[in-house]
């Protein structure tokens, strides 16, 4: 038995947590304001915006075939109407190596950061991201194998206007949040639609699907967890159109009499999310776009891909169509608020010279591909 044909296996990043030196985006901003809860700034993050050439030999050397990586509206167009030909031949440069190196790319076009200039109220926000998509998508065509629109959107919504952990740090406005996420779902059906037509990849959004799970009869509430999953389920209704659905699932969380039980690291919660994905989107293909663990113990992070990708093929046995397991991430990267502390990457980043180490899972994981579907590699 083996993994289906075409299987991608790879990892995802996003822009703003490698490039290093976004200082035109709001997380920028939002890194250097006083009062916002950044631990750190993102600063020179791992230099991935002169390293690239260096993680693409890595990525393929360590046996990975895909790499979703992001593309920064903030370099792309630094003032509102204004695109810049030289960011956009980087990241062909970037999309270059990865074909050189026998690597499918996904493009994610919208991760988390907005060009300064914008934010998600804006009145025409749906329409400056498509003009943004087919500008960029046109640039990059040819060398796309799947579009990506926009990463966890209810992450934007929720976090932005409920939690106030992204920028512009709102809290408690649930109608503000609503507004944010009706902008968005019009700001995917727009942008899916160009990058489709530009460069003809399948392409689909990634959405956070943390396992809510209700013991003791308790009945679902509008905590932050599940104003962000009923966002979802619109986005998931939505991707019944698309070409595919990104899971992406960290973490189960349980809801006892008294709310929630706090979040944990719980490999099955992956199992669960593909099971609700493949049942809300009506049967639509799914990738998983982001799954892992953050820990020091790089042990502990076997154990749980281990336990992770069984649950993966217990759903390729159930009948669901799984086409791919992207690993979140590659390298040690910025964590948002949190900074550089919390460790998700195969690969260690010295945060002085950006030298990179690859832990013993990046071996591990990247024999899969090569792997039959019942064998596990040895560690
Ligand atoms: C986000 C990533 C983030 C990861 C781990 C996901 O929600 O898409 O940007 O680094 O979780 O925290």
């Amino acid at each position: 038995m083996a993994w289906p044909e075409g299987f991608l296996w790879g990892t995802a990043q996003s822009a703003h947590q490698v490039e290093g030196g976004n200082v035109n985006s709001d997380w920028w901003h939002w890194e250097h304001q006083a009062g916002t809860p950044c631990r750190e700034p993102s600063g020179d993050a791992c230099d991935f915006y002169h390293r690239y050439r260096e993680d693409i030999a890595l990525m393929r050397d360590l046996g990975f075939d895909t790499f979703r990586l992001g593309v920064e509206w903030a370099r792309i167009e630094p003032a509102q109407g204004e695109f810049s030909r030289a960011e956009l031949d980087h990241y062909r440069r970037v999309l270059e190596a990865c074909r050189e190196h026998g690597l499918r790319t996904m493009v994610t076009f919208h991760h988390f950061s907005l060009p300064r200039w914008l934010g998600f109220l804006h009145a025409d926000f749906a329409g400056l991201f498509e003009r943004y998509c087919d500008r960029a998508a046109a640039a990059l065509a040819g060398l796309v194998d799947f579009g990506y629109t926009i990463n966890e959107p209810e992450g934007c919504a929720v976090g932005g206007w409920v939690t106030g952990v992204n920028p512009p740090g709102r809290k408690g406005d649930v109608a503000g949040m609503w507004q944010v996420a009706e902008a968005l779902l019009e700001a995917h059906r727009r942008g899916a639609r160009v990058i489709r037509a530009r460069t003809g990849a399948p392409t689909g959004i990634g959405l956070a699907l943390p396992d809510l799970v209700y013991e003791d009869g308790v009945q679902p509430g509008d905590t932050p967890f599940e104003l962000g999953d009923q966002i979802n389920r619109r986005f998931l209704e939505l991707a019944r159109a698309d070409d595919y659905v990104g899971v992406q699932t960290y973490h189960r969380i349980r809801f006892g009499a008294d709310g929630p039980r706090g979040v944990e690291a719980h490999p099955p919660a992956l199992g669960s999310s593909i099971r609700k994905a493949w049942r809300e989107a009506g049967g639509v293909p799914l990738i998983v776009t982001e799954n892992g663990i953050e820990t020091p113990d790089d042990g502990a992070r076997i154990a749980y891909l281990e336990a992770a990708l069984g649950e993966v093929r217990k759903c390729l046995a159930e009948g669901v169509d799984v086409r791919g397991y992207l690993h979140w991430s590659l390298l040690d990267n910025f964590e948002w608020s949190r900074g550089y502390e919390p460790r998700f990457g195969l690969v260690e980043v010295d945060r002085e010279t950006f030298e990179r180490r690859p832990k013993p899972s990046a071996r591990w994981l990247g024999a899969y591909p090569r792997l039959g579907l019942a064998q596990t590699p040895r560690s």
